[in-house]
């Protein structure tokens, strides 16, 4: 198989067993964009080369189709660009303690997924901010998109260290706007204990450097792949600099030497995220708002900054587009979470009294 050219900081000398799981996820609904880098990949990458954890990142098909069940074809070749995305930021599934899982392929975790929601109470789940945003959106929401909360606590807890000693966790890298999710992880993960008898350890977040990448072109809505105003991680040059050159900034700036406003211009909030040098970033602002510089310096300023993020993971993208077999990467690492649900899944069918009778 291909190297994908991943240094390691740190090998350790654990074995995967040994070693705290981690376990996150991306829905597959299309190319990850510079927000899921600086919301969530970067951490899960540093994770990952510290060689202290067990990985498991999963690709949440069955998660993508609670939205997107009109057009399902879509997500078969979302899956390819999401592995492509991961392996171009870094991530080995080459490692032993790596798996790139796809969720719709580990039947473990989908029934216990089913057992949790007996204990899932209808009003906390009715409650959690994301399903009632995005359920004010959606006209024809389902029922599978109505449990999503719940099917995201098995993704994490089906990877509990089984079983559990004192001060066992599952660490669990996300952007910020998933909190909601873990924080109702451990709400069903306490519930079953109480109830049943101690089975799962409680799951910890780790929260990206920005919680919220703005859009390109709309510094009220995240940065969000399905309108368009995104950098996507495979972008070629050309188009960074052009998407750079068309940004939203400040409108109440006519003349470059008029005094703008640093506050809720994308233009500033992109410069900080992604410019190597923090000083320099604070310098421009002083100058933009004594109107000593324009737009568009900036802008390239912006573009060459992001192209030398963006040009090792293109390149690492390219050859793994070349080279990787991806479906053998995900078969071994659905595998991996499978052997790892199973004895959870036992544990579990037991205790709920899932069993022939005697
Ligand atoms: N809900 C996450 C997203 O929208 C994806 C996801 C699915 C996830 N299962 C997970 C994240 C488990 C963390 C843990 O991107």
């Amino acid at each position: 198989m291909a190297k994908y050219r991943v240094r390691l900081r740190a090998k350790s000398r654990r074995t995967n067993r040994e070693r705290p799981p981690v376990l996150t996820g991306m829905r597959t609904t299309g190319k990850l964009h510079l927000g899921h880098f600086v919301g969530a990949l970067e951490n899960w990458r540093e994770v990952q080369n510290s060689g202290e954890y067990n990985c498991y990142f999963l690709l949440a098909d069955l998660q993508a189709l609670t939205t997107h069940a009109q057009n399902p074809e879509l997500l078969l070749e979302s899956i390819r660009d999401v592995v492509l995305d991961w392996i171009g930021v870094g991530l080995n599934p080459e490692l032993r303690n790596v798996h790139f899982v796809l969720q719709s392929q580990v039947l473990e975790r989908a029934m216990l997924s089913q057992l949790l929601t007996m204990i899932a109470r209808y009003g906390e789940v009715m409650r959690n901010p994301t399903l009632k945003s995005e359920l004010k959106e959606q006209k024809d929401a389902t029922v599978g998109f109505m449990v999503y909360p719940v099917d995201q606590v098995a993704d994490i807890l089906m990877v509990s260290p089984y079983p559990p000693k004192q001060g066992d966790f599952i660490l669990v890298p996300v952007g910020e706007d998933q909190v909601p999710h873990l924080e109702y992880t451990n709400v069903l993960a306490r519930r079953f204990n109480q109830r049943y008898g101690k089975v799962f350890a409680l799951c910890r977040p780790l929260i990206g450097r920005v919680g919220r990448l703005v859009g390109l072109n709309n510094p009220k809505e995240k940065a969000s792949k399905s309108r368009g105003n995104v950098i996507y991680l495979s972008d070629d040059p050309k188009t960074v600099e052009e998407k750079a050159m068309g940004m939203y900034t400040d409108p109440t700036r006519i003349h470059s030497t008029d005094p703008g406003h640093v506050e809720n211009n994308p233009l500033f909030d992109y410069l900080f995220a992604f410019h190597r040098d923090r000083a320099k970033v604070e310098e421009f602002a002083r100058f933009y708002r004594q109107g000593k510089i324009g737009d568009v310096p900036l802008k390239k300023e912006l573009a060459r900054e992001i192209n030398v993020l963006l040009d090792p993971i293109r390149e690492r993208r390219a050859q793994a587009q070349k080279e990787a077999d991806i479906r053998a990467i995900l078969e071994a690492g659905s595998q991996a979470a499978r052997k790892t649900c199973r004895p959870i899944l036992e544990a579990v069918k037991e205790k709920m009294y899932l069993q022939y009778p005697k």
